[in-house]
């Protein structure tokens, strides 16, 4: 078959438009708890006032459940006395994915309830695997779902190391904060959510929503839709079905790799789900004052902990997704490796085809601006013209 290199490139844009992604790990109902790990140690990251409960506590205290809906509940203890002697911590919950996630991986997070209040920090975030000797951001983080106190939005940010930047000119419905994501406020670079009830008591009475978020080599990219519009694609999706993202609309948070290249500043990363108090955002004294009274530890941690009964997360499903067919939503990938290589070489993707595995095809691709978003018949068809 010969193709002009004009036919070619059309060919590599009806090829984009139709990217699709395979279920990979999913995380719902009844087994929603199977593939994390719980923290088991008080909070040494963000400094909040809790003590993140192993599995058995999480049980016991039933902080970690499926509820009779068959939704997956994650909540901060509100039945036990805290002195106000600040030695001891609340009780709360922090859950570490067993799957890791590389570039090329899609996540689907519906959720009906969100825990607010004041000294409350929740967030939902991939988190860079550290390799030995490297700190915080060498592997960055991407917060998908964070906000504290009384917000009554969520706020969406990376980080990494400098050289990563949010363009300019970028395509989103949230307002851009900070562009540096290695911002010297350790703010990351961040993007607060402008649609309506996307955290708090909003979203919790609209009956929640969905959030999305694009891991790829072409950029990075995060959406929140309201109940009443999610589109087609994810109130239709079932465990088994591929994902289509092409009904998912403009981002409320775009960080293109134009930017900030991915696969430099994000390789594998861990998915966790936690629930901090007061700490270096909530808790700082000034942050801490804009939306709520007294002292966050005293006012809030210490006491009968009946202030924090809407300090819970209520997920139905987080479903994750690969460009390639991994198919292991059976049995979760305990290492980086063994997840394979979904999107940044196409090694995975070119094996389903024969096709040679060609990172140099991949990176040719990124440089001239064209989407990572790459199937097996592009990776072959580029050989062809090269
Ligand atoms: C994804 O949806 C778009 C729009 O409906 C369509 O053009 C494309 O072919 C679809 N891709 C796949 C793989 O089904
Ligand atoms: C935090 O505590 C955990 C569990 O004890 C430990 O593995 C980790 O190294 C600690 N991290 C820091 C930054 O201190
Ligand atoms: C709570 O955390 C802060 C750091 O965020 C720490 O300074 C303080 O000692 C902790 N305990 C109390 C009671 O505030
Ligand atoms: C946006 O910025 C990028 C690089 O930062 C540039 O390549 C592109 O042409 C710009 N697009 C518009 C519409 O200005
Ligand atoms: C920014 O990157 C430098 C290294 O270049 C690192 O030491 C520092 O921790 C980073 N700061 C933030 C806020 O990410
Ligand atoms: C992006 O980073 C990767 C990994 O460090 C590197 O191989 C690649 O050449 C970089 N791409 C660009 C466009 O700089
Ligand atoms: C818990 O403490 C709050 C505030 O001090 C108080 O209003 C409430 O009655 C207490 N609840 C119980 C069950 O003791
Ligand atoms: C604790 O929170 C739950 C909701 O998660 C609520 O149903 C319950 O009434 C609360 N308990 C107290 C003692 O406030
Ligand atoms: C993914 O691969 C598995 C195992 O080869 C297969 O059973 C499944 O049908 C494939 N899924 C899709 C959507 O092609």
């Amino acid at each position: 078959m010969i193709m002009t290199r004009a036919t070619a490139l059309l060919a590599l844009f009806a090829l984009k438009a139709a990217a699709q992604y395979y279920p990979y790990v999913e995380y719902s109902g009844t087994t929603f708890f199977d593939g994390w790990d719980f923290y088991g140690a008080i909070d040494n990251t963000t400094w909040g006032n809790v003590t993140y409960v192993d599995s058995a506590d999480a049980t016991a205290e039933s902080l970690a459940f499926v509820n009779a809906a068959g939704n997956a509940i994650i909540k901060v203890d509100n039945s036990s006395t805290v002195l106000s002697d600040g030695i001891q911590y609340r009780k709360s919950v922090r859950l570490t994915s067993q799957a890791h996630f590389e570039v090329g991986s899609l996540f689907v997070i519906d959720a009906l309830h969100m825990p607010y209040g004041c000294s409350v920090w929740p967030s939902i975030w991939l988190n860079g695997i550290l390799e030995e000797g490297q700190v915080w951001p060498a592997a960055g983080e991407i917060d998908l779902i964070e906000a504290i106190n009384l917000f009554d939005h969520n706020q969406m940010a990376l980080h990494s190391y400098a050289g990563c930047v949010q363009p300019a000119n970028v395509t989103q419905i949230g307002k851009a904060l900070i562009k540096n994501c290695n911002d010297t406020t350790s703010s990351g670079c961040t993007v607060a959510e402008t649609k309506q009830n996307s955290y708090g008591p909003g979203f919790n009475q609209a009956n929640g929503g969905a959030f999305g978020l694009q891991f790829d080599i072409a950029g990075i990219f995060m959406w929140f839709w309201p109940r009443l519009e999610i589109p087609a694609s994810v109130t239709h999706a079932t465990s088994t079905s591929t994902m289509n993202i092409s009904d998912w609309g403009i981002p409320s948070a775009a960080y293109p790799a134009a930017g900030c290249n991915i696969t430099e500043f994000f390789p594998a990363q861990e998915l966790i789900v936690d629930i901090t108090l007061c700490g270096l955002w909530a808790g700082f004294p000034s942050i801490y004052a804009q939306d709520c009274p007294g002292q966050c530890f005293a006012t809030n941690i210490a006491g009968n902990g009946s202030n924090y009964a809407e300090a819970y997360f209520e997920i139905p499903a987080i479903r994750t997704y690969t460009l390639a067919n991994l198919s292991i939503s059976a049995a979760p990938q305990t290492t980086g490796a063994a997840a394979g290589s979904p999107s940044g070489t196409g090694t995975a993707a070119a094996d389903q085809t024969g096709a040679p595995p060609s990172a140099g095809v991949s990176l040719r691709l990124t440089r001239s601006g064209i989407s990572g978003v790459l199937g097996a018949a592009l990776a072959g068809m580029l050989l062809l013209l090269l």
